[in-house]
């Protein structure tokens, strides 16, 4: 076995129905005056907003609200964010909704946490072309609750952001983003609409899937990634088809926990580096429908040139999809892709880019892209790629 080193960040995790409520008294322990994160309509249309102020005011914390955020959120919505935290002296950043409302509260308590008079971008804190400035302790603490079941982002130290100008989609990372507590309310992602419910589920099966094929993988997180994929290849159809199938939501709540933990246990490979670029041009797509047309053909690319500890990896996915694998050769491994795309029929996700309106004429500044914003996940890919290797994969995912 190859060595390796373990690190999983500390934090509070509270699972189960009901728990807004657990708001109050815990995040009176970690602050006095609140900016709470959401997007702009869903938390407030299901009444869960009012709840969260109300349950914070309750216990006598301030609160401001800020709710601008969009999917695939912007650097202008993050800064704008933090100077609305530092204007209103905040000590506190509450995240309330998907992985775009937790990432922009967490980088908002990045920007807000680290001002000493001059007003900072949080762009200079992702060190794409620059090197980056550091995210320190001085980070103000983040409580997320998430209404998503997918990116894991209530329970990771990472944090997404695009920069609109440059198109790039980066990940920022610190063990000081994660959430001080992280609240899971089964009531709250019982509201998500099917259609989410299946993008933001394949998300998850994503991460876990490409953690466990990265040559940053270790045994731990092989452990737990094995069993979060079969809850979601058995429970992610059901969540769709009813969305008040309560034992179906807390299995996808629990399998998103270990993906989330995946990410930052092990690293995401190659269909997380290809996504990035094509929402970081095309704003409008979605993460996990980006991530549903490229990772059938990304995994046949991973098998054709695999080595032996890769196909048995991809081996096991298909068993854990319930494909009968006779011996682990290079042809039963072409079984796991069968699976995945088996459950994106099941949950009416099946597609390509160009489904997708993406024109060939993107790759090339995509190609850039990736390299410049995803050079950790493709160089944790189990096989080596190279410029033409992507830009073949995106053809291919046409
Ligand atoms: O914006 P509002 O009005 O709140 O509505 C949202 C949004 O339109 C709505 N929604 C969320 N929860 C709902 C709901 N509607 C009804 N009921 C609910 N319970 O759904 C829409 C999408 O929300 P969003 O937060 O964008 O979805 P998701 O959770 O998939 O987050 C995606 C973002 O997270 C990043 C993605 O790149 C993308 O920016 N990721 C973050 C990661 C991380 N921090 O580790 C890892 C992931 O790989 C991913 O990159
Ligand atoms: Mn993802």
């Amino acid at each position: 076995m190859e060595s390796f080193r373990y690190f999983l960040p500390a934090m509070d995790l509270i699972f189960g129905r009901g728990n807004l409520e657990c708001v109050r008294s815990e995040v009176k322990k970690i602050g006095k005056k609140a900016l709470l994160v959401t997007g702009k309509k869903s938390m407030e249309k299901l009444g869960f907003l009012k709840k969260s102020i109300d349950s914070l005011e309750k216990e006598g914390l301030d609160v401001v609200h800020y709710g601008e955020v969009e999917p695939n959120p912007t650097v202008d919505i993050v800064n704008k964010g933090a100077e609305k935290a530092i204007d209103s002296c905040c000590d506190i950043i509450v995240g309330l909704g998907g992985g775009s409302a937790i990432d922009t509260a967490k980088n908002i308590a990045v920007v807000a946490g680290h001002y000493e008079g001059e007003r900072r971008s949080i762009w200079e804190f992702a060190g794409v072309h620059d090197k980056p400035r550091q995210i320190t302790l001085k980070t103000l603490p983040v409580v997320a609750i998430t209404s998503t079941s997918g990116t894991g982002s209530h329970v990771s130290r990472f944090a997404v952001v695009t920069n609109e100008e440059t198109r790039e989609k980066i990940g920022i990372m610190s063990p000081f983003i994660c959430p001080k507590l992280s609240i899971v309310d089964i009531d709250i992602l019982s509201c998500m609409p099917s259609s989410l419910t299946s993008k933001t589920g394949f998300d998850a099966l994503t991460h876990l899937m490409e953690c466990f094929v990265s040559k940053r993988g270790n045994p731990i997180t092989d452990l737990y990634c094995l069993k979060a994929m079969e809850l979601i290849f058995d429970y992610l159809p059901r969540a769709y088809n009813d969305g008040g199938d309560v034992e179906a939501r807390e299995a996808m709540a629990l399998a998103d926990i270990f993906a989330g933990w995946a990410l930052v246990t092990s690293r995401p490979v190659l269909p997380h580096a290809l996504s990035h670029p094509v929402s970081a041009f095309y704003p409008e797509i979605d993460h996990g429908v980006a991530l549903a047309a490229l990772t059938p053909e990304i995994m046949r690319f991973n098998i054709e040139r695999g080595n032996e500890q890769t196909i048995s990896k991809y081996c096991q996915i298909a068993k854990v999809g319930e494909e009968k694998i006779d011996s682990c050769k290079r042809e039963e491994a072409f079984k796991s892709v069968k699976v995945v795309q088996k459950l994106l029929e099941k949950i009416e996700l099946d597609l390509t880019l160009k489904d997708l309106s993406v024109e060939e004429n993107s790759f090339e500044g995509m190609v850039e892209s990736a390299f410049a914003t995803m050079k950790g996940p493709i160089e944790a890919n189990p096989i080596p790629v190279t410029r033409e290797d992507i830009l073949d994969l995106y053809s291919r995912s046409m």
